[in-house]
């Protein structure tokens, strides 16, 4: 193993200088998928790539991929990045650390004038966050031949509906492209971990085993409009009050799963909304999280039962619909190997680590070896906007990054070293 190591000082700047696209107020990044700001951090990413010498192609659902000649081309890239895009109230390093400290390794070999045995390749996928256009991680889904291209575009924005195809060619990032077909060796994600075991454990890299499965679910729960005043408490069907019971129901099967269950209700729309109507519709939305199959299941069986009878109680009629699910993912092998080796090359403490958030890496799993590299986050906070990380440990995330990547791309799997 290799122990080469990166430019952080640019590293730090280039993100820095990224989170300018879309900086809010309170020190976050607010640069949601095929915006206008996301099309501006794109660019500035293509030309960063081609200025380190990469060329550039978008495919049709605006995944950006910038490749590094390597000395046989015939060999499928070993491919690292994450996403540009960010969470409403998001922070400077959730995915743009991961496209970042690529190019970061980019650059650093350049500057070593390092030839690599295959070829490299950055990517920056469409819409991971999942936060305008749901679900999450739909260009590396579409990619990995996870959902149908059609169906990609066609993803509507929550609030306004206007599609992602639509907003794609809206700011010229529906590209020529095909998307997948597209071999890959490796695929590496670096990412801050965005939870607080490595801070509290003082440890600078986690070693990403896998990440845990989710279930996401559109909850729609329909009661009777009806008059504030007139309509005696009995009287009523009120969908809001049914909600408030499913949303407590979704906290408590979290609870009841410790330690390692989560479960979220983030986004609600109340209808009419209006201050003395009783409300007659609502529609909420649950992220249920778990690194083990079955409990997620058992979890499922217990949100049905809950809203089933919140509803009954209320008179309310309910609909619980499983919007996306992906089981728990284990990560190659070989690559989480080489990622630990080259922690240790480093001299860098480290432990395994679940991954709890989705990543585009779980999806690019399911057609390449794929692993991931976590480097802590202050106060384990991410979509926050004071989500903040430490230099030197976003440095050695990169470093171990360069030289993983560097262990595949000189010794590709069938090759003689393996
Ligand atoms: C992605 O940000 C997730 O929700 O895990
Ligand atoms: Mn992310
Ligand atoms: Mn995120």
């Amino acid at each position: 193993m290799r122990n080469l190591t990166v430019n952080g000082e640019r590293l730090w700047a280039s993100l820095m200088e990224l989170a300018r696209i879309g900086a809010t107020e309170k020190g976050g990044v607010c640069r949601l998928a095929a915006s206008d700001l996301d099309a501006a951090a794109r660019q500035l990413f293509i030309r960063w790539c081609e200025e380190a010498g990469c060329t550039v192609t978008v495919d049709r659902i605006g995944n950006i991929f910038a490749r590094r000649k390597g000395r046989d081309p015939a060999l499928p890239p070993i491919m690292s990045g994450s996403h540009l895009d960010t969470q409403p109230t998001g922070g400077k390093f959730d995915g743009a650390y991961g496209v970042m400290a690529a190019l970061e390794v980019v650059r650093s070999l350049n500057d070593m004038g390092y030839e690599t045995e295959a070829p490299l390749e950055i990517v920056a996928w469409t819409n991971e966050e999942g936060s305008r256009f749901s679900p999450a991680m739909v260009g590396s889904g579409a990619f990995a031949g996870v959902f149908a291209l059609d169906d990609a575009l066609a993803t509507p924005d929550n609030v306004t509906r206007v599609t992602l195809g639509a907003e794609l060619d809206r700011i010229g990032f529906a590209g020529e492209a095909p998307v997948g077909e597209h071999p890959v060796s490796a695929y590496f994600e670096a990412h801050i971990e965005q939870g607080p075991i490595l801070e509290a454990a003082g440890l600078p890299i986690g070693i990403v085993t896998g990440a845990q499965g989710q279930r996401w679910y559109e909850i729609t729960v329909i009661g009777q409009e009806a008059h504030a005043g007139p309509t005696p408490m009995p009287r009523r069907r009120d969908a809001l009050v049914g909600a408030a019971r499913m949303i407590d129901a979704v906290n408590r099967i979290g609870h009841a799963h410790a330690p390692y269950a989560c479960a979220t209700v983030g986004f609600v729309q109340v209808s009419p909304n209006s201050r003395n109507t009783i409300p007659g519709r609502v529609f909420l939305t649950v992220d249920f999280r778990h690194p083990d199959n079955d409990v997620l299941t058992a979890m499922d069986h217990e949100l049905r039962a809950a809203c089933a009878e919140a509803a009954a109680t209320q008179s309310l009629e309910v609909e619980v619909k499983e919007f996306w699910y992906f089981p728990p993912t284990p990560f190659d092998l070989r690559l989480v190997d080489a990622v630990r080796e080259a922690a240790a090359a480093q001299n860098y403490p480290h432990q395994d680590i679940v991954s709890g958030a989705g990543h585009d890496a779980v999806y690019v799993a399911r057609v390449a070896p794929t692993a991931m590299i976590f480097v802590p986050c202050v106060g384990g906070i991410s979509h926050n906007e004071i989500e903040d990380a430490k230099p030197d440990d976003l440095t050695a995330g990169c470093n171990v990054l360069l030289n993983a990547m560097l262990e595949c791309a000189d010794r590709p799997a069938d090759g003689p070293a393996g």
